[in-house]
């Protein structure tokens, strides 16, 4: 299938997303949200879904999308991956690259937007793995899931885990996909946030939309879950269930809160 290339030239809301970005990161570096003492110290940064979900990832070459700081990467190193990370932002690339000078750990940090690496990158990986947060900043999920399917070798995996697009209804946005982003003046999410909002713009991906371009991408799904709570404290309203399972009700009901996917770049 051609690829179709998209031109983040011209993309007014990249260079919004991407100082909004910077402008968030020294305040999550110090944020306890992110606990980044806590990861120095030994603590690994992912979550008990994504431990379970993940593949092995001992010994493989990881293309970790959308790494914010490179907590994630840098604790999928310590798992034994060598990690390549690729976020956007530059102030978050710099403090990743900082943290892998301080850890030693095997990873290496690249600061592009997710379309131009997909374009330029010639390196196949055993895994791609992105997580929380994510695709809402992605206009095209069908070039996403081709340059997923483009970077992973033959037999490799790829692995998402993501806040559950309901959230995005119940928040006042679009559930369904429109070409046009909703855009919105946010403070942050982490618990030192100064009251400061920055702009963004974001596009709502529903998990059809995520599953049909994984699969028109010529991926294999492997397995979809739904989880009614998120391990993130990071919605209005929740409340804590047990430690580390922070979950929201909508008409006395559970909401589904994080979905992931597994899915395999299959032998011909
Ligand atoms: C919520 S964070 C993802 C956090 C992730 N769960 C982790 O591992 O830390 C979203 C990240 O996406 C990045 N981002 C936004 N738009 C992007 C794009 N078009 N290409 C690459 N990164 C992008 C932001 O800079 C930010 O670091």
């Amino acid at each position: 299938m051609p690829m179709l290339f998209y031109d983040v030239g011209m993309d007014p809301y990249f260079d919004t997303n991407k100082t909004s970005w910077n402008l968030r990161v020294q305040t999550h570096f110090d944020s306890k949200f992110y606990d980044v003492p806590g990861f120095l110290a030994g603590k690994t940064s992912l979550n008990i879904i994504e431990r379970e979900g993940l593949p092995v990832v001992s010994g493989k070459q990881l293309l970790h999308l959308q790494c914010h700081f490179g907590l994630d990467s840098l604790s999928l190193a310590r798992m034994g991956a060598q990690v390549t990370g690729v976020d956007i932002s530059d102030q978050a690339i710099a403090k990743a690259q900082l943290l892998q000078q301080q850890t030693q750990l095997d990873a290496i940090f690249v600061c592009q937007d997710v379309y131009t690496f997909g374009k330029q990158s010639k390196q196949l990986y055993d895994i791609v793995y992105t997580s929380y947060g994510a695709i809402c900043w992605l206009p095209d999920l069908n070039l996403w899931a081709q340059i997923i399917a483009k970077q992973l070798k033959t037999g490799g995996q790829f692995y998402m885990a993501e806040f559950h697009p309901i959230l995005d209804l119940l928040a006042g946005y679009s559930y369904f996909h429109q070409q046009k982003p909703d855009i919105s003046s946010e403070g942050t999410y982490t618990e030192n946030c100064d009251g400061s909002e920055h702009q963004f713009a974001v596009w709502s991906h529903p998990i059809s939309d995520v599953i049909s371009a994984l699969i028109n991408a010529g991926l294999l799904i492997e397995k979809v879950e739904e989880f009614d709570y998120s391990p993130y404290n990071c919605f209005e309203n929740m409340y804590e269930r047990t430690k580390g399972e922070f979950c929201l009700k909508h008409k006395d009901q559970l909401a589904p809160m994080v979905y992931s996917v597994l899915a395999t770049k299959p032998r011909t």
